[in-house]
């Protein structure tokens, strides 16, 4: 009980839970959540991302501050709604989608507990392009498992990388 109060004190967090609640947010000092180009870009995409608005902020402003010459990639886009929020906060660069369109490749049972190897079979290669045309935007969609669906294509220099594959093997062969 001891440690476990010294352990709450020490991050911050509420006692009176018994929860990891951090301190509450005051969404008045969240400046981006007033930003209109955002408030338009989430409301675009909200029913084709799984992506939370904390999340989607991050990726806002994080992909704001990358190199500008470089182009983007999410790896993992499933309906495409990440994909397009990062292009929208950087509409002049190029964007690469990266999604099997078949789910995933493997589940390890013993690390990907959370994931089953039936999810996110549903969402298409069409159903993505159909979300950017009409945007002019200069976008490649590369459907395949990701990172062998790259291994004959020539990338441009890449200063943002979105990687949202979920379980291990994906996450880890993405990173080489
Ligand atoms: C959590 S979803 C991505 C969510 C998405 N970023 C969004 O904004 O809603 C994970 C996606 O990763 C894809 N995926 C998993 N392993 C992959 C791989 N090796 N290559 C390409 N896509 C993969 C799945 O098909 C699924 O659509």
């Amino acid at each position: 009980m001891f440690i476990k109060k010294i352990f709450h004190k020490f991050f911050d967090l509420d006692t009176k839970k018994d929860r990891l609640f951090t301190k509450e947010l005051k969404t008045k000092n969240i400046e981006i959540l007033y930003d209109k180009e955002f408030q338009a870009s989430i409301n675009e995409v909200k029913d084709y991302t799984l992506l939370d608005t904390s999340r989607l902020a991050n990726l806002w402003i994080l992909s704001k501050l990358s190199n500008p010459k470089g182009a983007m990639i999410e790896i993992g886009a499933y309906k495409g709604g990440g994909s397009l929020h990062i292009s929208n906060s950087n509409p002049d660069r190029k964007m690469y989608i990266c999604d099997s369109f078949k789910g995933f490749e493997r589940i390890d049972e013993n690390l990907d507990d959370l994931f089953k190897i039936t999810d996110f079979k549903e969402a298409t290669e069409q159903g993505v392009r159909a979300l950017f045309n009409n945007k002019n935007r200069s976008f490649e969609i590369i459907s395949g498992f990701f990172p062998q669906s790259c291994s004959n294509k020539k990338l441009q220099p890449i200063s943002f990388a979105h990687m949202d594959v979920d379980v291990y093997k994906a996450t880890k062969e993405s990173l080489y």
